[in-house]
């Protein structure tokens, strides 16, 4: 039997993860674990790129692997594990920081939006931050790695440095494609939907979704999202709080923008959002009731972190050894 192709994807413990977050990594994940040897990492290691708490990275860590199960990722089939339980990410970061560039890494927009927040002390790791990120994907001779369209910069760095190491070695890395969902790949904030939707927006609490919100809450977020005044519903780059409820609305749904369109034709603004918000809250809803379960089994969690960081360990210590010896190091 052939092999299945390797999928890797991760997301950062760094706050309460958002409708985005849903729709730009959950939904697909789960969608794709049947056809990929699949490896789902909580980025830890990423998360102390700026300052967290001690106390409520625990709590985030915990929760976001209750979500990962929560939204259908299954234990069994797939490898779910935490990034600091695999020494092997930070050593492999360490070394394809010896072969990544200052001038790429200072293009990335992420780097230029996230160190305007840090005043005069901008921390390195905020800059190495893509090359972590590289060597979290090529330790695992990932074929596949789906995200949200916010790391597209992000992956073609990735693949740049996969073929810069393989043409001074050999093929040691294998060089990874970019899965981004067509619908869903960038929700907006609701309160201001030309800015991307994201669990460190902590200003406006109406602006973002948290999958953790009170059902009710997230109903009237829905509710009062911005629009414009001219009460047609059509996905066009000049209504661009329409453009993303369409958006959130199909990429639940699986419906095409166009059915959407039609479904809603004539309509009034206030009933478009009401029916929105009733598919995201039935959406959330049964993921909630598990989440509340799986969190409560603190054995079972515990198993998971165990065997998640044996599994992905013993696939990372392979790449890892074949990386050495290229370079020439004596083991
Ligand atoms: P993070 O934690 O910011 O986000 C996790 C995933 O959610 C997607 N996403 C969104 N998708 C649609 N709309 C949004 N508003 C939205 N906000 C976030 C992201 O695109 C991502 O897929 N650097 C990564 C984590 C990472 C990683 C990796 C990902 C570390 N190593 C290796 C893939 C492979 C990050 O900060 O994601």
């Amino acid at each position: 039997m052939e092999e299945k192709k390797v999928l890797f994807s991760g997301m950062q413990p760094s706050g309460k993860p958002t409708l985005g977050n849903y729709l730009g990594a959950f939904k697909n994940w789960s969608s794709l674990q049947e056809e990929y040897n699949c490896i789902y990492c909580i980025v830890d290691l990423h998360a102390i790129t700026v300052r967290q708490e001690p106390a409520m990275l625990r709590k985030y860590t915990k929760e976001l692997l209750a979500l990962y199960l929560a939204t259908g990722l299954d234990s069994d089939k797939n490898t779910i594990y935490i990034q600091s339980n695999v020494t092997a990410h930070a050593e492999l970061s360490w070394i394809l920081n010896c072969y990544s560039y200052m001038g790429e890494l200072s293009r990335m927009t992420q780097f230029k939006d996230k160190s305007q927040k840090q005043g005069n002390n901008i921390p390195t790791g905020l800059f190495n931050y893509p090359v972590l990120q590289a060597a979290d994907i090529l330790l695992y001779q990932t074929s596949v790695v789906p995200v949200g369209e916010d790391q597209r910069q992000h992956l073609e760095l990735c693949r740049d440095i996969a073929i810069r190491f393989n043409n001074i070695y050999g093929d040691v890395f294998t060089v990874p494609e970019m899965y981004i969902p067509k619908i869903g790949a960038k929700v907006m904030g609701l309160q201001n939907p030309t800015k991307k939707m994201s669990k460190s927006d902590a200003d406006n609490e109406n602006n973002v979704i948290y999958l953790l919100d009170d059902l009710k809450v997230i109903y009237n977020k829905i509710k009062r999202s911005v629009t414009d005044s001219d009460n047609q519903i059509i996905y066009s780059d000049d209504k661009p709080g329409i453009k993303n409820l369409l958006n959130i609305y199909c990429g639940i749904t699986k419906k095409t923008i166009e059915q959407a369109e039609s479904d809603f034709k004539g309509m009034g603004y206030g009933a478009f959002k009401e029916a929105v918000a009733e598919v995201v809250v039935e959406e959330i809803k049964p993921i909630q009731a598990r989440f509340n379960e799986i969190l409560a089994d603190k054995i079972f969690l515990e198993n998971v972190i165990k065997d998640g960081a044996k599994k992905a360990e013993y696939m990372a210590n392979k790449t890892l050894r074949k990386v050495k010896k290229k370079i020439g190091f004596i083991s």
